[in-house]
C-alpha cells in the first residue's frame, strides 16, 4: 500500500493522469523558418510551436521541441535561425493551419493570408501580423525522442508598441486544446 496515495480513511486521494494534462495550459507561439522572397522560389514555413521555453538567460536563450519529421524541423537545421512569433488570439484560425498542415505540402504565407516582412538580424520572415518576435540563430540541437530540442539564442527581440502598453493583449493559452482539439498526438 502506498502511503502517499491514500488518505486515513484508505480512501484514494490521487488518480493517474496523462503527463502533459497539468502542464497545460501553454502559450502557442508561431515559429518562422527557412527563406521568404516573392521573386524567388523559396522554403519559408510557418509551424504552430507549444513546446517551447526559455533555457538560459545568460546567454539568451529558448528551447524549442519540433516533431522530428516536420518540415519546419528540417529547415532549421538548414538555415540555423528561426523566429518565434507571438500571436494573439484573434489569429487562432491560422495557428491551428499551421499546426495541421505540413510545408511540405503546403505555403503557410499563402494558405493563411499572413505577411512576410524581412527580420533585423536573420535572413528567416517574421509575420507581420503577430505582435512580437523574438529572433534566434541555432547554437544546438538535442534528440529528445520523437523532437529535436533546438536551442536557440535570441539576436534580436521587438514587440509592436500596442502590446507593450496592454500585455493583455498577448496572452494566449488554451486549456482545452490538448484533449479537445490535438487528442494523443503530442504524445503518440
Ligand atoms: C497549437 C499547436 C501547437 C503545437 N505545438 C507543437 C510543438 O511545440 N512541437 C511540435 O513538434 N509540434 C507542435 N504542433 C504540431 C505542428 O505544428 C504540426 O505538426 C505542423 O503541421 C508541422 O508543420 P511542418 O511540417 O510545416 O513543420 C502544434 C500544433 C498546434 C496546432
Amino acid at each position: 500500500m502506498n502511503f502517499y496515495t491514500q488518505n486515513n480513511k484508505g480512501v484514494l486521494m490521487y488518480k493517474d493522469t496523462e503527463y502533459l494534462e497539468f502542464l497545460w495550459p501553454m502559450r502557442h507561439y508561431l515559429l518562422s523558418c527557412g527563406r521568404y522572397d516573392v521573386n524567388e522560389e523559396t522554403d519559408a514555413d510557418i509551424v504552430a510551436v507549444s513546446f517551447c521555453m526559455p533555457v538560459s538567460k545568460q546567454p539568451p536563450l529558448i528551447g524549442c521541441a519540433i516533431g522530428k519529421d516536420f518540415y519546419s524541423n528540417e529547415l532549421i537545421k538548414k538555415h540555423k535561425e528561426f523566429i518565434i512569433n507571438v500571436p494573439e488570439q484573434k489569429l487562432i484560425k491560422e495557428i491551428y493551419y499551421c499546426g495541421f498542415h505540413s510545408g511540405r505540402d503546403v505555403d503557410k504565407f499563402k494558405e493563411t493570408g499572413l505577411t512576410a516582412f524581412k527580420a533585423r538580424q536573420v535572413q528567416v520572415p517574421g509575420i507581420k501580423e503577430c505582435i512580437a518576435f523574438i529572433e534566434c540563430r541555432l547554437v544546438n540541437v538535442f534528440d529528445t525522442g520523437d523532437k529535436d530540442l533546438f536551442i536557440g539564442e535570441v539576436v534580436e527581440s521587438y514587440a509592436a508598441e500596442k502590446a507593450l502598453q496592454d500585455k493583455k493583449d498577448i496572452v494566449f493559452a488554451s486549456g482545452d486544446f490538448p484533449k479537445k482539439v490535438y487528442g494523443n498526438r503530442f504524445t503518440s
